[in-house]
Formats: structure tokens, sequence, C-alpha cells
């Protein structure tokens, strides 16, 4: 038996892969490579490209290969872009999941792993955020994950589909040896920017508003390492298997940093420079979000590792630093 990974040549995908692979998962992905990058799946995993809202496409991998379980990363994830464009977010993200389900339930696969996110919360009433606290979403991009979390409870509990929605707070940093990493074209995350500004690829970074109701008046952030969120994957997958509970989790690190906290750290890191000009707010954006993980730590028994900002931007920037142009130099090499 396989486990299907859905965007599986993205950043947080491949390092799902990666992982599930290290821990003898056969794998199979998925990847449309609109995002993604072909050079970043993992070379012992089955790889079939092609988009997840093509129905006959996915029925095809579920009848040739023999699923067990889900883990979807496949999803547009940018809360600015999604207020431009909001309904090929609701198209890529909604209807992928509603194909995605039917072909699962068609093929009485039960167990599916996915990615939702801190933006279905809104602007919150207060932090540390609870997975019971209100859900208003700022951006479509945050709606649309409500939406397939709501799609899955009603999966659930018409066809006993067992899902784990794990609401990330900010994923950064990279594995520790620097192979995989984070390669997105735009880049529009901060971390990212920060380290393309220290390597001079970038003059400066731009502060997206420092008139925010924050000690320093910019916007707050719950970062944690990408490794550590993949863990909290494999763990919740375990935990449906042994009947666990489906429902959402958050994931985060419980401490939050802003923008210019994250700077500075970077700056620390580098030993470089890295020059900031504060700019206009950027829409969609709340002021502060800081998770409690206490049920994923809980249910799941996840102890992230890396509970410092330094390790997670360092393991970033060695990524950054060996791959200055991501997997393009990859291509070219
Ligand atoms: N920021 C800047 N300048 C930049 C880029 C970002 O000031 O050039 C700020 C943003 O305004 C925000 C913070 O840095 O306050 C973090 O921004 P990111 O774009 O790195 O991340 P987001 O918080 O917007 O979004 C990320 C994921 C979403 C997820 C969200 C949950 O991209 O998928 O975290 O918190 F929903």
């Amino acid at each position: 038996m396989a486990v299907l990974v859905l965007g599986g040549a993205g950043y947080i995908g491949s390092h799902a892969v990666d992982q599930l692979i290290s821990r003898g998962y056969d794998v199979v992905v998925v990847d449309n490579l609109g995002t993604g990058h072909r050079q970043s799946v993992h070379r012992d995993a089955k790889f079939y490209e092609g988009d997840i809202r093509d129905q006959g496409f996915l029925t095809h991998i579920f009848t040739n290969e023999s699923i067990e379980g889900v883990f979807h990363f496949c999803a547009y994830s940018l809360v600015g872009e999604s207020v431009q464009k909001p309904l090929a977010y609701f198209n890529n993200n909604v209807q992928g999941l509603q194909v995605l389900l039917e072909v699962m339930y068609e093929h009485q696969v039960e167990y599916i792993i996915f990615s939702s996110t801190a933006a279905v919360y809104g602007e919150p009433d207060s932090v540390p955020i609870t997975e019971e606290d209100s859900k208003t979403p700022t951006s479509p991009y945050g709606e649309s994950k409500l939406m397939m979390e709501k799609m899955m409870h009603w999966s659930h509990e018409a066809y006993g589909v067992k899902y784990a929605a794990l609401r990330y707070f900010n994923v950064a940093g990279a594995k520790e040896d620097g192979t995989i990493g984070e390669d997105h074209r735009p880049e529009t995350h901060l971390i990212p920017i920060v380290l393309q500004t220290a390597l001079g690829q970038r003059d400066q970074i731009t502060v997206f508003g420092d008139d925010y109701d924050t000690e320093d008046g910019s916007c707050i952030r719950d970062y944690l390492h990408v490794e550590d969120l993949i863990e909290a994957h494999i763990l919740a997958y375990e935990y449906l298997q042994n009947d666990g509970e489906p429902g959402a989790f958050n994931l985060g690190s419980s401490q939050g940093y802003s923008v210019f906290e994250i700077l500075e750290a970077a700056r620390n890191v580098t030993q470089k420079e890295i020059k900031a000009i504060v700019g206009e707010r950027r829409a969609g954006d709340p002021s502060k979000l800081v998770a409690s993980s206490d049920k994923a730590r809980q249910l799941l028994g996840w102890q992230p590792k890396h509970d410092n900002i330094n390790d997670i931007i360092g393991s970033a920037w060695q990524w950054h630093y060996q791959h200055p142009n991501g997997y393009q130099e990859d291509m070219e090499g």
C-alpha cells in the first residue's frame, strides 16, 4: 500500500515526501508543476504530472495504485494574491478537493491529511488562538480553506472519511542538509525575501505596515520549521489509523515574532545588513497570529524540535546560500 502526496513537488509537499520515504512509506506523488519543481520530486517516489481537478486523471491513479491514504498539499496559498483573484482560489482549492473526495469515496480510501491554515481565523479575538475560536477569514484564501474543512467534515459524516485538517501558522526553514527548500516564483513570503536581500538579490525589503496594534507596529506571526510541521502530518496519519477522532489541529510554535524581529534575527544569522523600508499594509493581513498547539501536542504527541527562530532562519539560509537560484540552478547545472 502507498500514500498519495498531492503537491509533492512543492515546498511543503517535497519535505513530506522526503520524510515519508525515510520512514519506509511507499509514496506516489501528483503535481501539476504549476508552482512545484520537477527537480524537487524525490527519486524514490512514483510521479504523475497532472491536475487533481481532472477526475479522469485522478481515477486513473487510484485505479492503478494501491492507495491507503492521501496527504493533500496542492492548493493556491497566497493571502495577498487571493484578494486579487478570489475565483481562481475557489476553483483550484474547493473544486480540487470536491473531485478528490469523490474519487477517494469511489475507491474506498478513508484517510486524508489536509493542509489548512491559520488564515481560517481572520483577525483573532485574542492570542494564542485555539481550534474552537471564531473563524471569520479576512481573505478568499482563508475562506477557501475553511470551506474545504467543512467539505471534509460533511464527508466524514456521510461517508466516513477520516480527516485531519492541520492549520499551519507560518512555515519556514528547510531540510537540514540543504538539498530541498523553498523556491516560489514570484516569492512573496517574508523569510525567503529577507534572505534574498541578504544575498544581494534584492536591494531592500518592504515592511508591509508599521501602524498595526502591536508593540513595534508590524505584524506578528508564529513561525515553525517545515520538518516539525511534516512530523505532525505523519503523527496525524498514525492517529487517524488508530481510530483518533477526525478534526482540526493548530500547528505553530506558540511564539510570536514581529516583522522587525524577524529582520533582526536574520541580520544576526546571516551577518548581513539587510536594508528595510516601511510601506503600505498588504490587503488581507491580520495583525497578530499565534497558535495554541496544545491539542496537537496532547492528542498527536507532537513536540516541535526547532523552537528557536535562529534555527529556523539558519536552515532557510543554508538552502538559499547553497542554491541562490533555487531549483533553476540545478536544472542548468
Ligand atoms: N511581509 C512583509 N514584507 C514582505 C513579505 C511579508 O512585511 O515582503 C509581512 C506580511 O505582511 C506578514 C508577514 O510578513 O505580516 C508574513 O508574511 P508571509 O507572506 O510570509 O506569510 P503570511 O502570514 O501572509 O501567510 C502565510 C502563508 C499562508 C498562511 C499564513 C498563516 O503564506 O498560507 O501564513 O499565518 F495562511
